[in-house]
C-alpha cells in the first residue's frame, strides 16, 4: 500500500495521541525502525499490524479507528492529489467521480498505485451507491473517506453500509446520501 497511507495513520495518531504512541505502536506492531515515506509502497501487513497495536492502545474498535482514520486521511489525499479533482466539484460529485475520474487516472499515472475499484452510481441528485470490493476489505476506511471529503468542503454527507464483505457479502454497498 501506497507510503501516504501509513504516513496518514502516523499522522492521525499523532495527532490524537502523540508521538509517544506513535513510538508504543510501532513497537508493538515490531516495526520500531520503520520510516513511512509517502513516496514509496509498503508491505499491506505493516498496516494490519500497526492498526491492530493501534486498537489495543487506544482501545478503540477497529471499525471505529478505521473510519476515524479514513476521514483523517481524505484530507491528506487531496492534499497531495488535489491536481485530480475538478474545479467546479462539490463533495457528492467528487464521490460520483471517485473511481473514473480519481482512483483510474491516479493508476494510470503511477503504475505503483493500487486504489481499490469502485463503482459509483449516482442515484439523482442528492444520493450516490459506492460498491467497494478489495482484498483490503477497508470499507470502514471509505466510508471515513467520504465523510472525510464532506469535511474538506464544508458539507455534511451520511454513509450507511447496505451490504458489507465483513458480513459475509461478496462487495461492500455504500450509501451516500446529502
Ligand atoms: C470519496 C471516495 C473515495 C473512496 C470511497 C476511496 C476509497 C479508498 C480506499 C478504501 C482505499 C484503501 C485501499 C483499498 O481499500 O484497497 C483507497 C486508497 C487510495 N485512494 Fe481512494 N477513495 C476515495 C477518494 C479518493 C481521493 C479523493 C483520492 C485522491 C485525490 C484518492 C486516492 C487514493 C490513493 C492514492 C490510495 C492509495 C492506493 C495505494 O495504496 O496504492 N482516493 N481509496
Amino acid at each position: 500500500m501506497h507510503g501516504i497511507i501509513f504516513k496518514s495513520l502516523k499522522d492521525f495518531v499523532v495527532t490524537n495521541h502523540g508521538h509517544e504512541t506513535w513510538d508504543e505502536i510501532r513497537h508493538e506492531a515490531d516495526l520500531e525502525q520503520r520510516v513511512y515515506l509517502p513516496i514509496d509502497t509498503y508491505d499491506d501487513g505493516e498496516l494490519v499490524g500497526l492498526v491492530e497495536a493501534a486498537t489495543d492502545l487506544t482501545e478503540a474498535s477497529i471499525p471505529d479507528l478505521l473510519e476515524s482514520f479514513g476521514r483523517f486521511a481524505a484530507g491528506n489525499l487531496l492534499d497531495t492529489y488535489g491536481n485530480v479533482v475538478g474545479d467546479d466539484w462539490d463533495a457528492l460529485d467528487l464521490v460520483a467521480n471517485a473511481e473514473t475520474g480519481i482512483h483510474t487516472v491516479l493508476r494510470a499515472h503511477n503504475p505503483d498505485l493500487d486504489p481499490p475499484e469502485l463503482v459509483c452510481r449516482r442515484d439523482g441528485d442528492a444520493r450516490i451507491t459506492v460498491y467497494y470490493r478489495s482484498p483490503r476489505r477497508l470499507c470502514f476506511v471509505a466510508k471515513g473517506i467520504v465523510l472525510g471529503v464532506a469535511d474538506h468542503y464544508g458539507e455534511q454527507l451520511t454513509v450507511t453500509e447496505a451490504t458489507c464483505m465483513h458480513d459475509g457479502d461478496d462487495q461492500c454497498e455504500l450509501v451516500v446520501r446529502r
